[in-house]
């Protein structure tokens, strides 16, 4: 806010838990954990796991709980208030989100869509032909890329659109709070359900066994600790300015550290739940089909809209197991693209000093119609993938390391750890501080050696033009752009010290 407006406050600590909570689970959760998992040393990848959770991921938390909290304001004014040329690290954040937003919603309105697909099977008995053919009509992009629309892509994604922006527009209580007040145990619900649901499936042990047996050599490959940070960065929502916008909504006493403690584990709780969930039912899909899990086991699309619907077609009851698993997949990422869209929303809020549903259209019209141009199209799904890698391995990675840096570097540690003390339960100290510190190195090492492997091999075979100009080329456009922004006069320039924002 201007520094003369009253911030919004979520209406106590429940309320800030929920809609974290909300923000946190989501595909990273569902689609990314259980794969990621079992393609990282299975069992044994559960150390990693969980070093990065209590050296990175919960120190984080707190980090930007405490970043937003102290300071009142989306990631750009927040950043401002440690100085003024921090500024345009918090836009380097929106602009992540910003990409981030729209393909996100794609997903969603997949998601969305394969819901009510899961009442009749839509996708018949070939639901890769289906999915890749019939209901994205993806062209082969190494004959060209073309940008037509593709009305069954088109028409949820506008829908997942309004339906977010609706509830961004009632603003924090009406709406993200009360949304998520709502979803939450509708998708906990569920998906204990669809969990036990396909523990009972024929198969399931075998499923179990694929994910859990630990295979320890992994643990001495630098790439499985890389994806355990890689995981843990993306599904608790850290450092890329959605934990500092939530946390600036808090009022001014709350508990930093406890709600933290539980946002955390209730992330990785869900997390685990979902591998159980998830490879249990490719168990039963193995059994079926007389194969190795390792044979049907996918990631990310391919879980969800090839493996998915084939389990679907086969299980008893298989319509009641999709209704579970897309609706849960819809809930929790709807919460979620919500949380990334509000990053966006408050940003603009504060240096234009807007009202909440002129913010919420300035910002959210124009991502819509972006998305629908660049993902409601035949290339939809390639682009997709290329924007995910580069933007959530790449652009997560490098604006996380930035943004440490320039707090590690400037010394602001002290003063944040001092604000967490003043109000929280569990009290930080140097333990807390040397996990930032060392966390800081580590993303450092993984945004070098990735960047080097995809520099040297490009990114899963995809033409070099397609690669630089939707992955590396955004991923430089974002800074631009940030630098751009931060440069932008602020309608009422903000009060400096946080002592004057009420
Ligand atoms: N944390 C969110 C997810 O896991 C963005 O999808």
């Amino acid at each position: 806010m201007s520094g003369k407006s009253v911030r919004e406050t979520f209406a106590g600590r429940k309320a800030f838990i929920i809609a974290a909570i909300g923000s946190a689970v989501g595909l990273g959760n569902i689609w990314r954990f259980p794969y990621t998992t079992y393609e990282n040393g299975g069992g044994a990848f559960i150390i990693p796991y969980i070093v990065a959770l209590l050296t990175a991921g919960i120190p984080l938390l707190f980090l930007d709980y405490a970043i937003g909290h102290r300071h009142r304001g989306g990631a750009p004014l927040s950043y401002r208030r440690f100085n003024k040329h921090f500024e345009v690290f918090g836009w380097w954040q929106v602009m992540v989100n910003v990409i981030i937003g729209v393909y996100y919603a794609v997903v969603l309105g997949w998601a969305a869509t394969y819901t009510y697909f899961s009442f009749s099977n839509a996708w018949g008995d070939k639901p890769i032909d289906f999915f890749v053919g019939e209901f994205l009509k993806m062209g082969d992009i190494a004959n060209g890329v073309s940008f037509e629309f593709v009305g069954m892509v088109v028409g949820p994604l506008i829908a997942v659109w309004l339906v977010a922006l609706g509830v961004l527009a009632l603003g924090i209580q009406k709406g993200i709070s009360k949304s998520s007040n709502i979803l939450m145990p509708v998708l906990v619900i569920m998906f204990v359900v669809l969990v036990v649901f396909s523990l009972f499936l024929p198969g399931a042990a075998k499923g179990l066994d694929a994910l859990f047996t630990p295979n320890w050599e992994k643990l001495a490959d630098p790439s499985v600790w890389i994806a355990a940070y890689g995981q843990i960065f993306f599904s608790l929502s850290i450092c890329f300015g959605i934990m500092i916008t939530y946390s600036s909504y808090l009022k001014k006493d709350s508990d930093l550290t406890g709600s933290g403690l539980v946002v955390g584990f209730a992330n990785s709780s869900f997390e685990v739940l979902a591998g159980i969930g998830v490879f249990a039912a490719l168990g039963f899909m193995a059994a079926a089909a007389g194969q190795e899990v390792s044979e049907v086991a996918k990631g990310g699309i391919g879980l969800a809209f090839f493996a998915f619907p084939t389990i679907i077609n086969e299980a008893p009851f298989g319509n009641v197991l999709g209704v579970l698993f897309f609706g849960s997949l819809t809930f929790a990422a709807l919460t979620s693209f919500i949380s990334v869209i509000e990053v966006i929303i408050s940003a603009v809020q504060d240096k234009l000093s807007m009202g909440r549903v002129q913010s919420t259209l300035v910002v959210g019209v124009p991502m819509m119609v972006i998305s629908v141009f660049l993902f409601g199209t035949t290339t939809g799904l390639p682009m997709l993938d290329v924007m995910d890698k580069f933007v959530n391995y790449f652009g997560i990675v490098a604006v996380a390391f930035a943004s440490l840096i320039v707090i590690v570097a400037n010394e602001k540690l002290g003063l944040l750890g001092d604000h967490i003390n003043k109000t929280s339960s569990f009290k930080v100290g140097f333990i807390w501080r040397f996990c930032i510190v060392v966390t800081t190195g580590i993303l450092a090492f993984m945004l070098f050696s990735e960047g080097a492997k995809v520099f040297k091999e490009g990114y899963e075979g995809y033409p070099s033009w397609f690669v630089n100009t939707f992955g590396w080329g955004m991923a430089i456009g974002l800074i631009v752009v940030s630098i751009l922004l931060s440069r932008l006069k602020w309608k009422n320039e903000p009060a400096d010290s946080i002592a004057e924002e009420k």
